[in-house]
């Protein structure tokens, strides 16, 4: 007998209402079944968004049911901030890591910002605190302190400006100064330093994703001889963006895909990128070599579902340190 839904229509019943572009489209990423498995909880969110008057934001990194089931507005860590600075929301429910929520919530103080899951954090932004940046500017007194939005809110609070991997190279040669701390992606800040006459003085903080990749598993991913696009990451090693084709942030790979459409394709990054992207470019091929973000994958459909009912978490950020850190994103947001 068939499964019934909770509307009292049949999985096959609900297929049939969905355009067929669309969902062939949903279908080369998930297989059919699985959607079905999905769609009560996906059509649970949706009632609730409603009657919340929320908006679900999604980085790059989130699984396909999330990523095109439920959310609203999708994009890197600059896109997310920028789209939860002009959002007019009741309630952002932020599908990420704790980093992007506490950076809507610095940028919402009004509104309402959840996290469905409290404990998605990140090795970046658990790499430094507000006092070791307080130490580094007591050692370099001249040096203006850039800061990598994957940070806490009190480290952005003693920063002059923020980046993310989209714009850190532009954010870098607006400062008039000869020499600059870049704070705490190690691997960024050597990328940048690469395209910079400025010194960057660099700390050694590290994603615990990316810096897993290797050039050997990049060529290794070339010896069948076969035509391949390696795009990658700037938080990777040094040797690892060498072999690459093309180095830049979640969306500036989106951008480079649409732009130049070549047949084969490595995103050397998180494993879902992959999965999200080929939805809208299904000629392309993606090489799929696996490393998984355990901080972003601790976002499900249940928790979003969860957090819309029960209003949690709440990320909450002390006024005054917010005032402070708010300075520093915006004005990041209005380099462009
Ligand atoms: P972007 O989305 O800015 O490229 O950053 C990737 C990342 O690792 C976010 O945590
Ligand atoms: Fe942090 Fe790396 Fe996960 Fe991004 S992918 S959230 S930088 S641990």
């Amino acid at each position: 007998m068939m499964e019934q839904l909770d509307d009292g229509l049949t999985p096959m019943e609900v297929s049939v209402f969905e355009p067929a572009a669309e969902r062939d489209a949903r279908n080369r990423v998930l297989p059919p079944e699985e959607w079905m498995l999905h769609q009560p909880l996906i059509d649970e969110i949706a009632r609730l968004k409603v009657e919340r008057k929320a908006v679900v934001l999604a980085h790059n990194y989130q699984t396909p049911e999330i990523f095109h089931g439920v959310a609203d507005l999708t994009g890197d860590s600059l896109a997310l901030a920028r789209l939860a600075a002009t959002s007019d929301a009741e309630v952002i429910v932020m599908c990420g890591v704790h980093f992007m929520a506490e950076t809507a919530k610095i940028l919402n103080p009004e509104r309402t910002v959840l996290i469905p899951d409290l404990a998605a954090g990140c090795s970046l932004a658990d790499s430094i605190t507000g006092a070791d940046v307080r130490l580094l500017r007591q050692r370099y007194p001249d040096a203006p302190v850039v800061t990598y939005v994957n940070t806490s809110a009190e480290v952005k609070a003693e920063s002059d400006i923020c980046c993310t991997s989209s714009n850190a190279l532009e954010v870098v040669e607006s400062l008039d100064a000869e020499r600059v701390l870049f704070l705490p992606d190690r691997y960024l800040g050597h990328w940048v330093a690469s395209q910079t006459s400025k010194e960057l003085i660099l700390w050694q903080g590290a994603c615990e994703v990316h810096e897993r990749f290797s050039a050997a598993q990049v060529r290794g991913l070339r010896e069948d001889g076969k035509p391949l696009q390696v795009l990658a990451h700037p938080e990777c090693p040094p040797d690892v963006l060498a072999e690459a084709d093309y180095v830049g942030s979640t969306s500036g790979m989106i951008n480079h895909l649409k732009r130049v459409r070549p047949p084969r394709v490595v995103l050397i990054t998180e494993c879902s990128m992959s999965d999200n992207v080929a939805l809208e470019l299904p000629e392309i091929e993606f090489v799929r070599p696996c490393n998984l973000c355990p901080h972003m994958k601790r976002i499900s459909l249940t928790k979003i579902r969860d957090s819309l009912l029960q209003r949690r978490h709440e990320v909450q950020v002390d006024p005054q340190l917010a005032q402070r850190a708010r300075r520093a994103v915006e004005r990041m947001l209005a380099i462009g």
